[in-house]
């Protein structure tokens, strides 16, 4: 601790200064500038220390400050626990879900008949955002864990070589992201409103566990909470994401401190649900990947499902045999 605390105390005086509050000594009756001070002392009594330095970026005279410590202590031990502790519970969740319910099949044979799900363009859209999201996780987790557990495996040569390639990257795909966000909301929006059929759709959580099957529209209230918080939490990604992407340019360093927790914090609730999302998009339901990947799904997923938006889309699939007879009223 004295050892550090010369350094400090050398270094401001190697710049030429004092600490910016106060002079030799202080209320408390410390002296920062005499040996027997202590740094939390110095660093709990002034709100920086600051000194005078000639070159242009006058930011480089704040030596320390409190809320760096803050920080420092927020990323190096916070958020691993807290960023870890999510990602375990939810791939814990998804397995236990899994293990409980296996994945949701459909109750009766499939009709042969398919349904145009989703167009090429909200495909595009949803697997560029989905690509852009995975890479920016994984290059932001490497941040938070890399240190951690890469660098013990693949050593400081490769690890240096990969974590700079990864902040390049996580940099870069900001932009499809953002991109691809903005489509996502322009074209869902409508569809994920809520509707009639919400409440009792949350209610009986989708029939997921009674194997029965609730009214939805073309989204059931499960994706539409999906998708709020993939617009509202990806929105905040990128407004802290570019903050931080051009430092100094709108906020100080305290500031941009404020949008680093509110980057980190955000991204790793939201790689939280995104692990559920991907597994309910996969194994976890009989069909789904398909109407991602080709766009159709069987008239009787359709139904199962999302009963009320294929009341709708059925009439339009003309030249196709109508089943099951008419459409019920609603
Ligand atoms: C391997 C990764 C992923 C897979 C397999 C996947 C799969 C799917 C599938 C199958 C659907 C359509 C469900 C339906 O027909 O009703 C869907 C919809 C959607 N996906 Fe993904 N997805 C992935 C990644 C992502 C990511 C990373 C995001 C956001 C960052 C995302 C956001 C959405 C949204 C907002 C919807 C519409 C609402 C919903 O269905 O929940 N997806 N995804």
């Amino acid at each position: 601790m004295r050892a550090s605390l010369a350094a400090l105390v050398l270094a401001v005086m190697m710049l030429g200064g004092t600490p910016a509050v106060g002079q030799n000594t202080s209320p408390t009756g410390s002296n920062p500038t005499a040996q027997s001070v202590t740094e939390e002392q110095v660093l709990s009594e002034f709100r920086r220390a600051a000194g005078h330095i000639s070159i242009p970026d006058q930011r480089a005279a704040v030596l320390i400050q409190p809320q760096g410590r803050d920080y420092q202590s927020f990323h190096e031990v916070v958020l691993p626990w807290v960023g870890g502790l999510i990602i375990i519970l939810a791939l814990l969740a998804v397995i236990g879900f899994y293990w409980y319910r296996g994945t949701i099949e459909l109750e009766r044979p499939p009709t042969g008949v398919t349904v145009k799900r989703f167009s090429i363009v909200e495909r595009l859209f949803h697997w560029t955002m989905a690509t852009s999201f995975i890479v920016l996780a994984i290059t932001g987790l490497n941040y938070v864990f890399g240190k951690r557990i890469l660098f013990p495996l693949i050593g400081p040569d490769a690890f240096a070589t990969w974590t700079q390639w990864a902040k390049y990257i996580h940099n870069a795909f900001a932009w499809p992201f953002l991109v691809a966000v903005l489509g996502v909301l322009v074209m869902w929006i409508r569809d994920n409103l809520p509707d009639r059929y919400d409440a009792e759709w949350l209610r009986r959580f989708g029939g997921f566990m009674s194997h029965e099957s609730v009214r939805a529209g073309r989204f059931n209230a499960g994706q539409k909470i999906t998708f709020w918080i993939v617009v509202l939490f990806g929105g905040t990604l990128i407004v802290t994401g570019l903050v931080l992407l051009f430092p100094f340019l709108l906020f100080g360093i305290n500031g941009m401190q404020i949008f680093q927790y509110i980057h980190a914090i955000t991204a790793m609730v939201m790689i939280g649900i995104i692990i559920g999302h991907i597994y309910i998009g996969t194994l976890g339901m009989q069909g789904a990947f398909q109407a991602m990947s080709t766009g159709d799904v069987d008239l009787e997923w359709a139904r199962e499902h999302h009963g009320a938006w294929a009341d709708e889309v059925q009439p339009r699939d003309r030249g196709r045999p109508p089943i099951g007879g008419a459409v019920p009223a609603e």
